[in-house]
């Protein structure tokens, strides 16, 4: 038997899925990626094809394990961690979809959660999130509702749903299991018994037995036909707390992807937001206590400059964002609010709409390149200040990672924006690290957390260069902004 000398990790998000093989260090040995479609059927509306998700997963998994190597008889584990409240029906005899994914950017179910409107203390109170169109439970209902049939089939437990890890874990070794972290983004676990709420699912008309049984983020849920232990899940962002070894109450992470996502590690007790931020599990190891964390969460931000490049034809690459906005000193007066699935954190406002405001005859593709950029940087202020003052301390650094940290521009302008250092690790993919992490955790790979923590390590940091002033001037302008992004949607 070969020595079992690595570790796993599928990274399935929103707009690709990878597969990363890590060392007992921590560091990436080989890297396969594919991406798969973004399906637009309608405005508002964002759907997958979970069928082209799986065979993308499969497809990395044989590609980073052939590019490592090695053989899959080396990997001691395999770790999951995916896009989350993307909701997926599929057949559970034939294993296939019965509908298109409905993506978490999706808006469709707006009309729907306005109507359970009475409810929202309830919702609160027992999952820690508002009522949304951007959890999965509403997304459930709405497919339930629209295909004669189906919920009889539910009913029945014919047809399943589950959260992206659910349907992969379903794929790769035949359960039907999630984990508390995606469950936690359904709107039907109860945050404190951390099990499927009755009360919220007869409000949302969702069948019990067609949801997945809710296990801890790390332990051995199955087997690939491989043989390799599948003994991770977490949703993405709880992933990249993990990677990021925010293990201690107050630690926080901030991930910079299609959209940024700001979690503080709160410890044992779930902490009710004030400020609108969403209380969440961030990770269970085996049967131990789960641990609770506080999120700020940001539709787009990365998916901005995407769509810079794809619908305005701004830029060729996504990296040329950071030249362009460089031929500028500053926005010219120009702010872009891309309330393009409504606000999320703080305001959860599922009814505005994006908006470029201060235009002059002056601004060129420059200014627009750095409000871009800028309005990233705004939008985490607006959640770090909520943080703050939830936490009742005031943040002093930033653990920044994500596919847009490569952006220098952007990591100094958060660093003046925010007026603390901001921070980049080492290993900046630390969404996989941290599902592999995990996943190492349920097999004795990694022995402790501790051990986790002396793989972190800095690689860059940033600190603010403006003035109070300027600061405050610019965050007042971005308000101003903000405030006409409201009230579109008759
Ligand atoms: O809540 C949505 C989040 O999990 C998506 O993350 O990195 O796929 O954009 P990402």
């Amino acid at each position: 038997m070969p020595r079992q000398d690595y570790v796993a990790s599928i990274d399935q998000g929103t707009t690709s899925s990878r597969c990363i093989v890590f060392d007992r260090d921590g560091s990436i040995i080989s890297v396969a990626q594919r991406e798969h479609r973004q399906i637009y059927p309608k405005p508002g509306w964002v759907e997958h094809d979970a069928e082209e998700i799986w065979q993308a997963v499969s497809g990395v998994l044989d590609e980073a394990i052939g590019g490592a190597g090695i053989d899959s008889g080396q990997i001691a584990a395999l770790g999951i961690t995916n896009q989350r409240e993307t909701a997926v029906l599929w057949d559970r005899a034939t294993g296939r979809p019965v509908c298109p994914a409905i993506v978490w950017q999706d808006t469709r179910t707006d009309a729907l959660v306005r109507s359970l409107a009475a409810h929202e203390q309830l919702f609160r109170d027992r999952t820690g999130l508002p009522l949304s169109t951007y959890f999965s439970g509403p997304k459930v209902r709405w497919l339930l509702d629209g295909t004669p049939g189906l919920r009889e089939r539910a009913e029945r437990g014919e047809v399943l749903f589950g959260t992206v890890d659910s349907w992969l874990i379903w794929k790769l070794t035949g359960r039907h299991v999630t984990d508390v972290t995606n469950a936690s983004r359904t709107l039907m676990m109860n945050i404190h018994t951390l099990d499927w709420d009755d009360e919220l699912l007869d409000v949302l008309a969702v069948p019990r037995a067609m949801l997945p049984q809710i296990r801890p983020s790390s332990e051995v849920y199955g087997r690939t036909a491989a043989g390799i232990p599948v003994a991770a899940a977490l949703g993405d962002q709880q992933a990249a707390l993990f990677g990021q070894a925010c293990f201690a109450p107050g630690e926080v992470k901030s991930t910079y992807g299609s959209g940024s996502f700001l979690l503080m590690n709160t410890g044992r007790e779930p902490i009710a937001s004030k400020h609108g931020l969403l209380t969440t599990v961030g990770y269970q190891i085996g049967d131990t206590p789960a641990v609770y964390a506080l999120e700020g969460a940001i539709a787009v931000t990365g998916s901005l400059v995407q769509w810079l490049r794809d619908n305005l034809g701004l830029i060729s690459t996504a990296a040329e964002i950071e030249t362009l906005a460089r031929t500028v000193d500053d926005n010219g007066g120009c702010y872009f609010v891309p309330a393009f699935s409504g606000l999320f954190a703080p305001h959860w406002r599922s009814d505005a709409r994006g908006v470029i405001a201060g235009l002059t005859a002056f601004v060129n593709k420059g200014h627009i390149a750095r409000a871009v950029l800028e309005a990233t940087a705004f939008q985490t202020r607006e959640v770090v200040d909520a943080m703050n003052a939830d936490a009742g301390l005031a943040l002093t650094s930033l653990r920044a990672d994500g596919g847009m940290t490569a952006d220098h521009l952007l990591m100094q302008t958060l660093a003046d924006v925010l007026a603390v250092s901001v921070v980049r690790p080492m290993v900046a993919e630390t969404t996989a690290l941290g599902a592999a992490y995990a996943a190492g955790l349920a097999i004795g790979y990694w022995p402790d957390t501790d051990t986790l923590r002396a793989n972190w390590h800095k690689a860059a940091e940033w600190q603010p260069r403006i003035g109070p002033e300027v600061r405050e001037r610019e965050y007042r302008n971005w308000k101003k902004a903000v405030a006409r992004t409201l009230d579109w949607v008759e």
